[in-house]
């Protein structure tokens, strides 16, 4: 079982200033609910119940959010409003959080390696970045999906999917070898090449499972693309020593790092609630 998720949340979302000039862009909501809260959730339905947290400066409504607030609860006891608190509070009774900070950017592969101290070394771990808020309507959650691939395969797989050939300069794009619906086998990884150069238009997604000898890849890892420690390196080098995968999940991603993913992802859950009042 993967008890633990990590959740890198130390970048600072200046695609979304003036609003993360104070405020965490992991707590920008859709409708009501937080990103990263979206992520907490799907981290649990995947079975995890150890939320790992790589934070920064100017960070702390994480953990607040998640955390008791008496006042506020004492406030709206017996009104309307409290069970607008009733999924928060199941994820506080259900879940441990622990925080680190990740003092400066060098990339996610540092932050990754920075929550070493939270994960461990001896188990596979989770990990999600909030601002992929990943959905799938029909089924088993992305993680889920990928925790149990993870039990077949005992490997670090990414999530991908099929993304436009002018956008994959975006991303970590993968090379691999189709073994089964869905699944490839990594033979390499490219942090956002150029349009012209990528190997493929498998866009890797922010969800991970890890097994703890990423660790010692991240420390073997130069830093690359933008002169930071990218997690994609790691992997390749994983790759080309034993197994990655990458796996094609079934579901739906918004980009909430992007203005526009943001607004698709809000209305989305607008219409969503629509139709639930219905
Ligand atoms: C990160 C990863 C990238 C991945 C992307 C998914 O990039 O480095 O490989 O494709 O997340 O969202 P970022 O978006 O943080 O620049």
């Amino acid at each position: 079982m993967i008890k633990r998720c990590l959740f890198p949340a130390a970048g600072y979302g200046t695609r979304f200033l003036p609003a993360t000039k104070a405020m965490p862009k992991e707590m920008l909501p859709i409708l009501t609910k937080p990103l990263i809260q979206y992520g907490v959730e799907e981290a649990m339905e995947a079975g995890c119940d150890i939320m790992a947290i790589i934070t920064g400066r100017g960070k702390r409504a994480i953990t607040d959010h998640f955390d008791i607030s008496y006042e506020l609860e004492h406030q709206i006891q017996g009104s309307s409003k409290e069970s607008m608190l009733t999924d928060i509070r199941n994820i506080i009774d259900k879940c441990t959080f622990t925080y680190t900070r990740q003092n400066e950017m060098k990339g996610l592969g540092d932050a990754i390696y920075k929550g070493k101290v939270l994960v461990g070394s001896s188990a596979p771990f989770a990990v999600v970045l909030a601002d992929d808020l990943c959905v799938n309507p029909d089924g088993d959650g992305i993680l889920t999906q990928m925790v149990k691939l993870y039990e077949k395969y005992k490997c670090c797989i990414v999530a991908t999917m099929e993304v436009p050939k002018e956008e994959v300069h975006k991303y970590g794009v993968i090379e691999g070898k189709a073994m089964e619906d869905g699944v490839f086998m990594v033979s390499n990884m490219i942090e956002k090449p150029d349009n012209d150069k990528a190997p493929s238009n498998l866009a890797v997604i922010g969800r991970y499972i890890l097994t703890p000898d990423i660790f010692e890849m991240i420390q073997n890892t130069k830093p690359g693309k933008n002169g930071e420690l990218q997690i994609t390196d790691a992997l390749c080098s994983q790759a080309k020593k034993g197994m990655v995968l990458a796996y094609k999940f079934k579901g739906k991603r918004f980009d909430c790092g992007s203005v526009d993913g943001f607004v698709e992802a809000t209305n989305y859950f607008y219409e969503l609630e629509k139709k639930k009042e219905e």
